[in-house]
């Protein structure tokens, strides 16, 4: 197992406006570079008075511009205009809503995302009307690597220290983990069990939401991790296992998250390894992007037809944008740090979410796409927002074939 992106030990934000700048700047040169393979973009600033230059002639000739979208909004006539700019100027585009499919594309386009637009620019140089719109997506090449062997274990959102922390269907699963299942199926899969992943929230916390030590067990969070620990030693001593924090964890709330600190670390077993959120790990040649997933608010907020229910659909609108959380400044707080961390490059051969207690699973190009649910069941607040988590239900990876088998240890 190798770590092979991870912000832990490499923070460099103090906050300061040029790293804001700077980090725009490594998400917008990231993202343009990927899209430039496939269009032959100019600058914006080369867009200007263009319309003039042509004299009047009508504008046939289509060019191409790769933008971060800085404003998105609907005509009076209901044509979609999206706002792009680049580090030369910005410039509008405007998509007609006759275009059926450009239209449903452009009116799923967020902001901060960074887009190619080819098009031509109107008679008076203002406008470009869009004839296609290129996100940065997986080439229809990418391949998976193949060879290795066993499976991963992908869960998240524990939420140990939580009055509804289910645990004896923890215990079922730590069973299953040490192959003292009743079933000899499940106990000949334990045996290939190779990894165990945890995207997040391997506790409540405390504090993390207005009455939470109401639904507490365990109101010390330095107690929690002692608690999750013991469970953690149990578990064989050939499984590894990689822990990333989520926003229930006592680590910066600010994204990119570093690993757990050590005083928490020191009472897990040596098979644990701490990586920070998001972190690109590779596993005996597979390689894993692991996410926590707060982003997945903003995606369900901001998406149409994407949903807390399907959650492998928000992780679809973030590899198709190959980035982890294309909005700034919404529900997630992002760190400018040097490099953006949520540029999803290289294409992984997983992308593992959690945070929405949500179970979903979905192929794209040769990537699979695993939001793993919870072992919480439901809260007070899941209650009054009406959101049904589906908890103690764990998807297993095939690493040689990517199968992925959904195993319940809720009976
Ligand atoms: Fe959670």
């Amino acid at each position: 197992m190798a770590v092979l992106s991870d912000i832990t030990g490499h923070s460099t934000c103090v906050g300061e406006y040029m790293q804001f700048v700077q980090y725009f700047r490594d998400r917008y040169s990231r993202l343009s570079e990927i899209i430039r393979g496939r269009i032959n973009a100019r600058p914006i600033e080369s867009l200007k008075g263009r319309g003039f230059r042509r004299g009047g002639e009508k504008g046939s000739e289509e060019i191409s511009i790769i933008g971060m979208v800085s404003d998105t909004s609907t005509t009076t006539n209901g044509h979609r205009i999206i706002s792009l700019e680049d580090p030369t100027g910005s410039f509008p585009v405007l998509v007609r809503n006759s275009e059926k499919d450009l239209f449903e594309l452009a009116s799923r386009i967020i902001l901060d995302e960074v887009i190619g637009v080819t098009g031509s620019v109107t008679n008076d140089g203002g406008l470009m009307m869009a004839s296609k719109i290129i996100q940065p997506d997986v080439p229809n090449s990418a391949l998976r690597r193949t060879g290795a062997k066993g499976k991963v274990v992908l869960i998240s959102d524990v939420h140990v220290g939580s009055a509804q922390f289910m645990e004896d269907a923890w215990l079922n699963f730590l069973d299953f983990l040490k192959g003292d299942s009743d079933s000899e199926a499940l106990k000949k899969m334990a045996k290939e069990v190779r990894y165990l992943v945890v995207a997040g929230d391997l506790v409540d916390g405390i504090g993390i939401y207005p009455d939470q030590e109401k639904e507490l067990t365990i109101l010390d969070v330095y107690e929690q991790y002692r608690k999750a620990a013991e469970y953690f030693w149990e578990i064989p001593k050939h499984i590894q296992i990689i822990i990333s924090p989520g926003n229930h964890d006592a680590v910066r709330q600010a994204e990119p998250q570093p690993a757990l600190p050590e005083r928490i670390r020191e009472h897990f077993p040596p098979n644990v390894t701490f990586v920070g959120n998001p972190s690109l790990v590779d596993l005996d040649g597979v390689s894993i992007l692991i996410y926590h997933g707060r982003s997945i608010d903003d995606l369900v907020a901001s998406v149409p037809g994407v949903s807390y229910q399907e959650p492998a659909g928000a992780v679809l609108e973030m590899i198709k944008r190959r980035h982890l959380a294309p909005m700034y400044g919404s529900r997630v707080s992002i760190s400018p740090e040097k490099k953006d961390y949520f540029v999803i490059d290289p294409v992984p051969d997983i992308i593992h979410t959690g945070h929405v207690h949500t179970l979903g699973v979905q192929r794209y190009k040769n990537v699979l796409l695993v939001n793993s649910g919870t072992w919480q069941a439901q809260t007070e607040f899941q209650k009054r927002v009406n959101l049904m988590p589906m908890p103690a239900q764990v998807p297993v990876v095939d690493l040689a074939d990517f199968g992925v088998t959904i195993l319940k240890f809720d009976e």
